[in-house]
């Protein structure tokens, strides 16, 4: 019943138990499909081969933006190529982080922009990463004309609701993850409630971001179902209902049957 929109169970934190999890674990417990996320050449190599290997698992790939400084041309054709599978759903993810900036604001940029042309070039959505860079993700992607034509996600939303409607007024769809049941985000809370219904996503960021009552613990799809009871709770609804609608809003975005 759940769609886990963004998880990254290549990374090495799953070595011990990935098949085990992906295989039986998530399954049973009602994880009926996943998106899995790229974010380097390699990670976009294992994403790719875990949708390989399970069906309901499905692949974005890309660069993130502490890796834009790898990003090679020659990489943007091997993506387009890897692309050419029908289960490469998204390009991500992609966008601007200068709050760690790992990689120089302007390669970050120049990077973005490309990717969001290979995104454009090959008509699939995106998956945004924006980290206290509102102003300049805005720019871009108001440049670029993606928001009218590929459509997207912004990733673990982190801003207000003034950013959120500038993004639902474009089209887009607002992501997220576990930081909602953090006591600490009464401005989430808000976005969750101007959030038209068929407007939202929901994701764990796994391994990353595991929500409250598991923070601080390596996190999985399993705990989409809090994340799925706090929104219930801001909309008036249950948790069964949240599943069900971000479900079909993740297969209309991610165009899957
Ligand atoms: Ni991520």
């Amino acid at each position: 019943m759940y769609f886990e929109t963004h998880s990254h169970y290549d990374f090495d934190h799953y070595d011990n138990d990935r098949d085990q999890l992906l295989g039986e674990i998530l399954p049973e417990a009602g994880i009926d499909y996943i998106l899995n996320i790229g974010t380097s050449m390699k990670t976009s190599r294992t994403t790719l081969e875990l949708a390989q290997k399970y069906d309901y698992i499905y692949a974005a790939l890309g660069f993130h933006p502490h890796n834009a400084k790898d990003l090679r041309y020659r990489d943007l054709e091997i993506i387009a190529k890897m692309a050419d599978e029908p289960k490469v759903v998204a390009i991500g993810e992609i966008g601007l982080d200068y709050h760690y900036d790992h990689s120089p604001r302007d390669v970050q940029r120049e990077q973005f922009e490309a990717q969001l042309d290979l995104a454009l070039n090959l008509g699939l959505p995106v998956v945004i990463h924006c980290r206290e860079a509102a102003e300049d993700t805005m720019k871009i992607l108001t440049a670029s004309g993606a928001g009218a034509k590929i459509g997207g996600v912004m990733h673990c939303f982190s801003s207000g609701v003034v950013e959120a409607q500038k993004y639902l007024d474009m089209g887009w769809h607002i992501g997220v993850g576990g930081v909602v049941t953090y006591k600490n985000a009464p401005a989430l809370r808000e976005v969750v409630e101007i959030t038209p219904r068929n407007r939202l996503l929901i994701e764990t960021d796994c391994p990353y971001l595991s929500p409250d009552p598991n923070r601080g613990q390596r996190n999985d799809s399993r705990n989409l179902v809090y994340i799925a009871e706090k929104i219930a709770s801001i909309w008036g609804t249950t948790a069964e209902e949240v599943a069900k609608i971000t479900t079909q809003n993740a297969k209309e975005l991610f165009s899957i049957k």
